[in-house]
């Protein structure tokens, strides 16, 4: 086995998004491509030499083969042990866990998370630093850098590792450990939650589907929900994973679960619904004809989370991301506790959690987690869910009910405009900007604006400032219109439109939310001639 040092030259846009660098597969497949990142990512962070990386992903197409090239790269570049999930899977949230549990330097996570897999749909890869969580911006920044002035990169010659079997090999002079990637975060949540009781509500004929949608929470929540806490076979749906999501689209909203949405809506619906995306560190929920908004189900988890023994004590604070409605605000200002606002992307929360300013985190994107781990995790919501439904015993529509009356409700609903030519998304997020300065006291479709800004952050821990993070407009009556660009697409621009109401009268609880919304729709339409810009007329994904 020799090392050898390829010469090559940077590869334009490698710039990692919301999370880590999302690419089509082609492009991934590309001559130098992954190589490029891979050394600019290990330069990045000040090399690898003696270190050890945790190493897996969500199972699409090119998983595998990735990480070969990884652990080669790993072991030219000095790195002394990798830890690798057994078939090279590793959820997200159990990466971050294993980071932390083996006190490992960082971890390198091959997912593009809720886009589909296959030759021709997405791939992505990212780097999350010793804490378990998603690299910071600093960070992100350095890797970066260097894919801009890479000239080199180093690989071992190798065969490729077995993966398929739960043991240590070596590859040169680095150490590999295959690990089963289910037991040590199953072990995780029993620690969290109380398992006996969540057994026992299954005992006693609640009825559960968790859809796993042909990704790489399948094995997890097979293991889990029905081995361990008891649920019937036949819970966990889509429970293999396939590289190509069995065809599918791994993000789970009512849009790409409609099975599961419309099964919750039949007269035959389980209790409780559920789903995970590709990586497993999103979720949904949904109760027996009530499907809940991610931003609902964080107020809920706030308000509730005491009852399961790892919150007994209480919550220290919470973190949402900005367009994230405003309900656990309302939680959070009842309990006491500090809760803060940051831009779009978990890497946010990470600062947040370490400096133990928060224990509950939360995203309009379907991420729910805790100071557990330093990602957001799928099936640990579901579960937090089980265990309030265990105690409780009510359905979830009586426990929503229950909040939007202590609360008020925050009618919410999230536009997408996908596939847009990128310039006229500028444009149109341009000429938004421009009439910032005199938004405020506007009056649009019968509603008066009371502030317009662009959202930046300024990080409480590093310091760091981070600007043009989403436009907001407040309206009059407590409602808001948020407009951002996605960064985490890999064709064309996603507009994002996000919409909130604030309501308190309970007689008004009921309404649809499209109806609930519309005044507020229709000025944020009006302000930014949206559909002029897209050509489009309506969007293309509500959620
Ligand atoms: C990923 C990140 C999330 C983020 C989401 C939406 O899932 O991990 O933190 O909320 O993408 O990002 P986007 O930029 O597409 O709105
Ligand atoms: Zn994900």
């Amino acid at each position: 086995m020799t090392i050898e040092l390829v010469t090559t030259t940077p590869i334009e846009g490698q710039k990692p998004g919301t999370s880590g660098l999302r690419k089509k597969t082609k492009v991934f497949e590309g001559r130098h491509y992954l190589e490029n990142y891979v050394q600019a990512t290990f330069n990045g962070i000040g090399g690898v030499e003696g270190k050890t990386l945790v190493v897996g992903g969500d199972g699409r197409y090119f998983n595998d083969a990735a990480i070969q090239v990884i652990l080669r790269m790993a072991a030219a570049n000095g790195a002394a042990c990798c830890v690798v999930g057994q078939g090279g899977l590793l959820s997200t949230p159990a990466a971050s866990h294993l980071i932390r549990k083996r006190g490992a330097d960082g971890g390198l996570i091959l997912s593009a998370s809720h886009n589909p897999g296959g030759p021709d749909a997405d791939f992505g890869l990212k780097y999350n630093g010793s804490n378990g969580g998603p690299a910071t911006q600093i960070v992100t920044d350095k890797i970066y850098e260097r894919t801009k002035s890479i000239l080199e990169y180093r690989i071992q010659t190798a065969d490729d590792v077995d993966l398929s079997t739960v043991g240590v090999t070596r590859l040169g002079n680095l150490v590999v450990e295959v690990v089963d990637p289910v037991s040590d975060y199953a072990e995780l949540m029993s620690h969290l939650f109380d398992f006996p009781k969540i057994r026992s509500l299954f005992s006693s004929g609640f009825t559960m589907r968790f859809d796993a949608m042909h990704a790489v929470t399948g094995p997890y929540a097979i293991k889990i929900l029905e081995e361990i806490l008891g649920a019937p076979k036949g819970t966990v749906i889509n429970g293999q994973p396939a590289p190509d999501f069995g065809g599918g689209h791994p993000d789970p909203n009512p849009t790409w679960a409609k099975g599961l949405m419309d099964e919750m809506h039949s007269d035959h619906s389980p209790d409780f619904g559920a789903a995970s995306d590709g990586d497993g560190d999103r979720n949904m929920i949904v109760g027996r004809g009530a499907y809940v908004t991610p931003s609902d189900s964080l107020a809920l988890l706030a308000a509730k989370a005491h009852l399961a023994p790892a919150y007994a004590n209480g919550l220290v604070g919470i973190a949402r991301s900005m367009p994230t409605s405003g309900a656990v605000d309302r939680v959070a200002e009842k309990l006491g506790i500090e809760c803060h606002e940051t831009p779009t992307g978990w890497k946010y929360f990470g600062n947040l959690l370490d400096a133990g300013k928060v224990t509950l985190c939360g995203e309009e994107s379907a991420g729910t987690g805790s100071d557990h781990v330093r990602e957001k995790d799928g099936l640990w919501a579901v579960l937090l869910w089980l265990n309030i439904l265990a105690e409780t015993r009510v359905s979830v529509s009586e426990l929503m009910d229950d909040l939007w009356r202590d609360f008020g409700r925050c009618f919410y609903s999230r536009h997408d405009y996908e596939d847009v030519n990128a310039e006229q998304a500028n444009a149109m997020m341009e000429a938004l900007r421009a009439q910032l300065p005199e938004m405020t006291g506007r009056k649009i479709n019968g509603l008066d604006v009371i502030y317009a800004d662009e959202f930046a952050y300024d990080d409480p821990v590093d310091g760091s400032h981070s600007s043009g993070q989403g436009i907001r407009i407040g309206f009059s009556g407590g409602g808001r219109a948020v407009f951002r660009l996605s960064g985490t697409g890999t064709v064309g621009a996603t507009i994002r439109l996000y919409l909130e109401r604030f309501e308190t009268d309970a007689a008004l609880f009921d309404m649809a939310v499209e109806d609930a919304l519309s005044p507020i729709t229709g000025a944020a339409l009006a302000l930014s001639d949206l559909h002029k810009f897209t050509n489009k007329i309506a969007p293309d994904v509500i959620t």
